[in-house]
């Protein structure tokens, strides 16, 4: 991990370096803002400690600057002042934390430790992410028609839930759990998944494991608990007649994936059937919603979310 020390006293530098240096991170020195921005051009940093008083930029213009390029790195600004004014101007510049001088160094150990541990489960879970979205993006290439499919689930079911007042918490989970719905796909033979043709019984009995191929792939990961009921759930129907498990009582959430699922499919392009109208799509979804198949909520609050972002499709 790679830390940036920012302050124009050589001294103070160095006494910040050598108490770092028991914690085994790279420690990069600039006298000033300037000089900062300029190391942080040429490669990333985990956390950066900065002094205030500085020439030629001071601390809280580099944490502005900072925090325009990368929002979440963090920035520890080290304040002789110590009066609530300096706090609240660096706060409104972004900064993370603060702290006295003079430094207490067993204390600036652990908090550095504190923000460097964050700092990598933060880059851990944006890999986790990338390398989940690659394996989205191998499903969707089997089947041409399919290319992009999980992003606009994704989209789409967002619309919904924030019509239905969902939690940050939950929206985040149920935008993972919507580009991943169909991961399970992976382990389905491409030429049944093509797309180009209606499928026979066996085929239809071959996809329909994907809900459950999906959710065992996603087993080992800590997020799977909450993932899990979009993936394995995307193609049950209220009155038990969906898969894998014949459920009666779904969550709304999954529902609003299964609509905003159902929607996508109904207004893309297949070769044995031409697309449906984004209007025409929703009318069969409220059609299905009347039969006791899908919530009615959920369809109700995927239209409006659609509505509400112009997003609904016009041809
Ligand atoms: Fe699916
Ligand atoms: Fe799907």
């Amino acid at each position: 991990m790679r830390v940036l020390l920012v302050d124009d006293d050589p001294f103070q530098r160095l006494l910040l370096m050598r108490a770092l240096e028991p914690l085994g991170v790279e420690v990069s020195e600039a006298r000033n803002g300037r000089e900062a921005l300029d190391l942080f051009k040429e490669k990333p940093y985990h956390l950066v400690l900065t002094d205030l008083h500085m020439p030629l930029m001071d601390g809280l213009e580099l944490t502005r600057a900072i925090k325009a390029q990368d929002p979440l790195l963090p920035v520890t600004l080290l304040t002789a002042d110590g009066e609530k004014e300096v706090k609240l101007k660096g706060l409104q510049a972004g900064a993370d934390d603060f702290l006295n001088r003079p430094v207490d160094l067993a204390e600036l150990r652990l908090r550095v430790k504190g923000h460097l541990e964050r700092r990598r489960l933060q880059e851990e879970l944006e890999e986790l992410e990338k390398t989940l979205l690659v394996l989205v993006g191998a499903v969707e290439a089997k089947d041409a028609y399919t290319a992009g499919h999980g992003e606009r689930v994704a989209r789409y079911a967002l619309f919904g839930a924030e019509e239905l007042g969902a939690s940050p918490e939950e929206l985040e989970d149920l935008r993972m759990g919507a580009l991943l719905h169909d991961i399970g796909k992976i382990g389905i033979p491409d030429h049944i998944l093509r797309g180009d043709h209606v499928l026979t019984e066996v085929e239809r009995s071959y996809i329909r494991r994907h809900p459950v191929l999906g959710d065992e792939i996603l087993k080992p990961l800590k997020a799977h608990p909450r993932l899990r009921p979009y993936v394995r759930w995307h193609h049950e129907r209220l009155d038990g007649s969906g898969y894998p498990d014949g459920l009666t009582d779904i969550p709304l959430l999954v529902q609003v994936v299964t609509a905003a699922d159902t929607y996508d499919a109904l207004t893309s392009v297949r070769t044995y059937r031409s697309p449906l109208k984004g209007e025409e799509a929703l009318e069969v979804l409220e059609k299905e919603a009347r039969e006791g198949k899908l919530s009615r909520e959920a369809v109700r609050a995927l239209r409006s979310g659609l509505l509400r972002n112009r997003a609904l499709r016009a041809s």
